[in-house]
């Protein structure tokens, strides 16, 4: 058996993508073993979700340092020490600095509730609500300086409906993100994928959805 991607989650909620993670792992659909949790908040989830799971885990808490730059050096030597292949942001609500990056160039990935580049930051369903969108979905891209800016490596969308709300629609998305997460994680553990500018290449290539989504639906195609 090839080796295991190592991964090192970083959680502050809590925890479904963590979990979703988690069970591919177990099922054997995912290639990677997680080698570390860390979170920033110590009621968190996921923490419980890793316990279970026999995970090593660390809370790492925002609160007890003065400068967001000692936060992330902190965070960094524990991914380090347990030897990570790939940083996995999992609802991890804190901003990553420059010098987190550097440490692990090209291999931090996030997951946004959104149809990136729309909707970037928080709050992002119930934004996706208030501008009246008619689909809105769920992104994994690799981290860059900005604020959910990174190259995309795969998308979900879902449609939004007459009567959702902000938790309606999250839910919706949430399931799109327990598979599209594990499947940018395979894809990155088989070596199938880089960055090239603003592109992330995946070779060989995966096929793509080949129909149009269109709501509300039409009679006219
Ligand atoms: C997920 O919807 C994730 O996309 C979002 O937080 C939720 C975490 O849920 N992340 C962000 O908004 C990052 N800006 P989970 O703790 O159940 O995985």
């Amino acid at each position: 058996m090839s080796k295991l991607l190592r991964i090192g989650v970083l959680a502050s909620g809590g925890g479904t993508n963590l979990q979703a993670i988690i069970d591919r792992c177990q099922d054997g659909h995912l290639a990677a073993e997680i080698a570390v949790v860390i979170t920033n908040n110590p009621g968190a989830g996921a923490l419980d979700r890793a316990a279970k799971a026999n995970i090593p885990t660390l809370c790492i808490n925002h609160r007890d340092f003065s400068h967001r730059e000692d936060f992330d050096n902190a965070v960094v030597s524990a991914l380090q020490k347990a030897e990570v292949d790939l940083v996995v942001l999992a609802g991890f609500m804190r901003i990553i600095t420059q010098t987190f990056i550097d440490a692990f160039p090209d291999r931090v990935i996030n997951i946004h509730p959104a149809l990136l580049p729309a909707f970037p930051g928080l709050h992002v369903q119930q934004q996706a609500l208030d501008y009246g969108a008619r689909f809105s979905g769920c992104t994994v891209h690799f981290v860059d300086g900005g604020v959910d800016t990174g190259p995309i490596i795969i998308q979900a969308v879902v449609p939004i409906l007459p009567d959702d709300s902000a938790d309606s629609l999250s839910a919706r998305i949430l399931e799109q993100e327990h598979c599209i997460y594990p499947q940018a994680i395979q894809l990155i553990a088989e070596d199938r994928v880089r960055v090239a500018g603003r592109q992330v290449v995946i070779t060989p290539a995966c096929p793509a959805e080949a129909t149009a989504l269109v709501n509300p639906a039409t009679s006219l195609q």
